[in-house]
């Protein structure tokens, strides 16, 4: 067979080992994986690197509308290349429904948009904030059939947030149609209690959204989204998992028979909130929920080793650090006023490349795992997040041995600033293919992207395993269910 690429002398990672071994590709596909591959029309010397799955990001905001009704910083555009740049071949935005929007009109403006600026594959989840009959019964199930197999409730903010009966409806429909629903767990009335309080009392400096975002306001909602889940059966997935709490109560679930996964980000493994405590400038450093101390980064880590977290997201929620995102009101601004979120994108996999496997917490095939296989394999994307023959040839090749000094200026989305300023990382992506096109080479042409704009491709999800349920409907429910144990 005649080989269009091969990818010559590298060490292959995968999440199940690593090997030596060259890659062959014919069009946009993986063909081969084996010793002295012939002679391909195009060669690529990976010697002393790793090459390995380019990174699929299931968690990131692009030219969405937020909970605050802001509308972030990164188009389809800028996102998808400033992902590429940092090794992740594919994103899972989110179509966002807002109170008042009609599903169709909604998936129809996400698809517009990105179909004609990404430069990389993407699939969508779609946020639900108005859960009424036609939607459960006609647009979320078209949805699925579409490939949207996955919603984003929220159990706070006052213009996204669903009560416990609208968060079952969800779910039910979910299990019935198959998609996974994600949560984003916070006791809202807690937060907006004491939210209420400090801006009362004149507290509005950023760091006062830390404060008001208790550990408890996270553990409580996730308890409560669990004992949901399980009323149905119905598998969930919680994002942005910030506390030893809310870690401990996914793995306790999971370990009575709950099909829970979980979430983390790296601004949970290497913030904390110190870094918001920085006067105005601290709302560069706000999310939702907010970056803990060392004794809750520990618990994510250990929860990304053990499995109570099944992956590792950007939650990329880029805002300019001006009046268009954190500073609505300028200087008057209060922590209540400014959009949430961080950049992450481009730097998701170099933080957790140089902090985890640079330091020995995790192995090669586990920082794979944690960025790509586990994300293919939770979202139905089965061509991705491999390298083995039939996968996409969706690859990024690292130089392990790369220092990078972390700089706003050297990042490609547009927010403006990073959170991760001033850090030297080691191991970098240098070359990057996806679907065979190598799109990124920082050998030849550092700082260049060659991809036209819209040549990614929307990805229709497969139903994956992750969407059946347990089989555990709780025993009160299940005497008189009509779903019973067969759903
Ligand atoms: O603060 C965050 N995480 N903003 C993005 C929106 C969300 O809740 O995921
Ligand atoms: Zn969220
Ligand atoms: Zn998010």
């Amino acid at each position: 067979m005649q080989l269009d690429c091969v990818i010559r002398g590298g060490t292959v990672v995968n999440a199940d080992g690593v090997s030596s071994a060259d890659v062959g590709i014919v069009g946009e596909k993986i063909v081969a994986l084996g010793s002295a591959l012939p002679a391909a029309r195009r060669e690529i010397d990976a010697r002393g690197r790793l090459v390995m799955p380019g990174g699929v990001d299931s968690h990131c905001h692009i030219e969405q509308v937020s909970s605050f009704g802001i509308m972030c910083a990164d188009d389809f555009h800028s996102a998808t290349v400033s992902a590429a740049f940092g090794g992740t071949t594919t994103v899972i935005p989110f179509c966002a429904q807002h109170r008042g929007d009609r599903i169709p009109e909604v998936l129809a403006d996400y698809h517009r948009r990105a179909a004609e600026k990404a430069v990389i594959d993407y699939g969508f989840h779609l946020i639900v904030a108005n859960p009424d009959g036609d939607t459960l019964a006609r647009d979320l199930p078209e949805a699925i059939e579409t490939g949207i197999r996955s919603f984003k409730i929220f159990m706070t903010y006052d213009r996204m947030r669903l009560h416990d009966e609208q968060i079952l409806d969800v779910l039910m429909t979910a299990r019935s149609h198959g998609a996974l629903v994600m949560v984003h767990a916070e006791n809202h009335g807690i937060i907006s209690w004491l939210a209420g309080r400090m801006v009362g009392q004149g507290r509005v400096a950023p760091r006062y959204h830390a404060i008001c975002h208790t550990r408890s306001s996270e553990a409580e909602a996730i308890n409560r989204v669990i004992a949901l889940a399980e009323v149905v059966d119905t598998p969930i997935l919680i994002v942005h998992v910030s506390t030893i709490e809310g870690v401990a109560a996914i793995r306790e679930a999971q370990a009575r028979g709950v099909k829970v996964y979980g979430e983390t980000c790296p601004q949970y493994l290497f913030l904390t909130a110190r870094d918001i405590d920085r006067g105005l400038e601290g709302a560069m450093f706000c999310c939702s929920p907010p970056p803990r101390d060392e004794a809750a980064q520990e618990a994510c880590w250990q929860g990304l080793k053990d499995g109570a977290l099944a992956v590792y997201s950007s939650d990329h929620a880029p805002y300019r650090y001006d009046a268009s995102g954190k500073l609505p009101k300028g200087e008057k601004t209060t922590f209540k006023e400014m959009a949430n979120g961080v950049p992450g994108l481009e730097l998701r996999l170099p933080l957790l490349f140089s902090q985890g496997v640079g330091s020995g917490r995790i192995s090669l095939p586990e920082f794979v795992n944690l960025t790509a296989t586990r994300h293919a394999e939770i979202y139905g994307l089965s061509a991705k997040g491999r390298i083995a023959p039939g996968c996409d040839a969706d690859i990024a090749i690292w130089d392990p041995t790369r220092r990078v000094k972390i700089d706003a200026a050297l990042l490609h989305d547009n927010t403006g600033y990073t959170p991760y300023a001033g850090r030297e990382l080691t191991g970098w992506p240098v070359v990057v293919l996806a679907r065979g096109e190598q799109l990124i080479d920082q050998d030849a042409a550092p700082g260049v992207i060659r991809a036209e704009r819209g040549r990614g491709r929307f990805l229709a999800r497969e139903r994956s395993d992750a969407l059946r349920p347990a089989g555990q409907v709780i025993p009160e429910v299940a005497q008189l269910s009509q779903w019973g144990d067969s759903l």
